[in-house]
């Protein structure tokens, strides 16, 4: 079966700084995939060679068989790849429903100050995305009023609303309180599973990767030093000296 994206020998440097080194990957449809990692060992990176965020010095990415090595970022997210980020890229001071109509509407491409933000198409899918990760509740909040977790799941329905196959999510749970972790995971799994979406997800909680990965990428000073199931990543001596020690 062809692989949704297809990373093949990616390199690029910053300063000297090999952040990824030969890097190749490949994602199938239905996956929930884990990156894990040192800090600095390159995990974002790989993120924004696959996203139009940085380009490679040399080595490709394919989306279906289909170069999009050098597209833009915007140029990917038509063609069905979307990303939520390690800091939620939201309009802090506008309210949930807003942020959402926005995405909405950047995907319609159509938006103009002639014509209405909201419509009735998009005010029923921002409803419906937000019931989805669970923020229903939220609509006419302040986004900077939201716990961390609830502003995550926002930038998760925001990245919903382009309609991807493949989303790619930068450490989902990051600053997230312990609590709050796996009610955001069941809510983020629970939108995958309805939408039909694949994933790949970087992740500094192992406990998280343990439940949720179906499959684990180890990254290292800019590489892969390690991948298979939870359960035989998480026995590798080298990986337990390397990250899950570090993390
Ligand atoms: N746009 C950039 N400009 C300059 N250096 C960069 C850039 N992006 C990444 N780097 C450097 O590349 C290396 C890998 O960074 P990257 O952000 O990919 O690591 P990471 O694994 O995501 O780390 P963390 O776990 O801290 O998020 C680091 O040395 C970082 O400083
Ligand atoms: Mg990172």
């Amino acid at each position: 079966m062809q692989p949704i994206l297809e990373a093949k020998d990616l390199h690029v440097a910053f300063n000297g700084v090999k952040a990824a080194d030969g890097v190749s990957l490949s994602i199938h449809d239905g996956e929930f995939l884990a990156i894990i990692g040192p800090n600095g060992s390159g995990k974002t990176t790989v993120l924004n060679l696959c996203t139009g965020y940085v380009r490679p010095k040399s080595g490709s990415v394919h989306l279906d068989g289909q170069d999009i090595t050098r597209l833009a970022p915007r140029a990917i997210a038509r063609l069905g790849v979307a990303r939520a980020f390690q800091i939620p890229q939201l309009f802090s001071d506008q309210r949930v429903i807003d942020n959402m109509m926005l995405s909405l509407a950047a995907k319609d491409g159509l938006w103009t100050m002639m014509r209405p933000l909201e419509t009735e198409a998009r005010r029923a899918e921002a409803e419906a995305l937000l019931g989805l990760v669970g923020l229903a509740d939220d609509k006419n909040r302040i986004s900077n009023t939201l716990p961390e977790g609830h502003r995550k799941l926002l930038d998760i329905a925001v990245a919903l609303a382009l309609k991807p196959r493949l989303l790619l999510l930068d450490e989902p749970t990051s600053g997230v309180s312990a609590l709050e972790r796996f009610p955001l995971m069941e809510a983020l799994m629970g939108a995958l599973r309805q939408r039909q979406i694949t994933a790949l997800f970087v992740e500094h909680d192992m406990d998280v990767v343990a439940r949720y990965a179906n499959r684990v990428l180890v990254w290292n000073a800019g590489n892969i030093m390690a991948e298979g199931h939870p359960d035989e990543v998480f026995k590798d001596q080298r990986v337990l000296q390397s990250v899950v020690g570090v993390a």
